[in-house]
């Protein structure tokens, strides 16, 4: 049962395995709402594995420890479940859908996860009405200053970079999550689509909502302030700070960290 004393999301001792090798060797990480996180790390050090196990991918084996939403363990619950409960992870859409538009594609989303909501709370009308939608729909592209036109659009098909980011915050802006999970894991991204993530996580930002951003941009913490910052070496989070660590990485590099935390070999 949800508990709304307990922090709003508490990753516990957490180890997860691919194929009998270890790759989260227990991490623990607290997010309260309002907070924004960001977690960088070298290549390979677990970052994917950790949004890929939040997320429900199967190929993941959890083998230890726990994370919980408002007291309630997550990692049981099918991936549309953890979405009806507010958390929002930014790859378990289907990435291309042909003949789908964008409006269409998101209504659906939506209404999916409004509806669930809704019959929680006993009320059994729930959805969205198109025209209520669309509404809804082009208020936020307003706040987040996208072109109209770009909901007419297939989900996906021949996206660039920027305009699958540009869908994917859209897609976080109309589902209104408490929690929103991004792993920026694209390292084709260009300035313009990390504008992008970091204009519409700045949008829509606010005391209500926790974010955890993945990454290994500096850059992108040019754009966003972080209240903290983890850093992520072999499957553990070895320290956390405010937005001052991430510029002593950029400055020193891992090399330092890695020698202090890597498990000999
Ligand atoms: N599906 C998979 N099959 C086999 N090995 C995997 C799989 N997913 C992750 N791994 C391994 O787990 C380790 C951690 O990978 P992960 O993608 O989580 O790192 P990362 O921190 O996200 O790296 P990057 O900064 O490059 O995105 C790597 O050694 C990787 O090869
Ligand atoms: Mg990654």
């Amino acid at each position: 049962m949800v508990d709304s004393n307990a922090p709003m999301f508490e990753i516990e001792n957490l180890h997860a395995s691919i194929e009998d090798k270890e790759i989260l060797k227990g991490v623990n990480l607290t997010i309260n709402k309002g907070e924004i996180h960001a977690i960088m790390g070298p290549n390979g050090s677990g970052k994917s594995t950790l949004a890929n196990v939040l997320a429900g991918n199967p190929v993941y084996e959890v083998t230890e420890g726990s994370a919980r939403f408002y007291g309630e363990d997550i990692l049981e619950l099918d991936p549309d479940v953890r979405a009806q409960l507010g958390i929002f992870l930014a790859f378990q859409y289907p990435t291309v859908i042909p003949g789908v538009s964008m409006a269409n594609f998101l209504r659906m989303a939506v209404t999916n996860v409004r509806r669930a909501r809704a019959e929680k709370s006993g009320d059994t009308t729930g959805g969205l009405a198109p025209r209520e939608f669309r509404r809804l729909m082009k208020e936020k592209m307003k706040l987040l200053k996208m072109d109209e036109s770009f909901a007419t659009r297939y989900l996906n098909e021949g996206f660039s970079g920027g305009e699958k980011k540009r869908a994917e915050i859209l897609q976080l802006a109309l589902l209104e999550p408490s929690l929103a999970i991004l792993d920026e894991t694209d390292s084709g991204l260009d300035i313009d689509a990390l504008r992008v993530v970091s204009d519409g996580v700045n949008a829509l930002a606010s005391p209500e909502m926790g974010f955890v951003l993945i990454t290994h941009y500096q850059r992108l913490l040019n754009y966003i302030k972080p209240h903290f910052v983890h850093i992520m070496i072999e499957g553990r989070i070895v320290q956390s700070g405010g937005p001052e660590l991430a510029l002593e990485l950029e400055a020193k590099g891992y090399e330092k960290l890695r020698a202090e935390f890597a498990t000999p070999v």
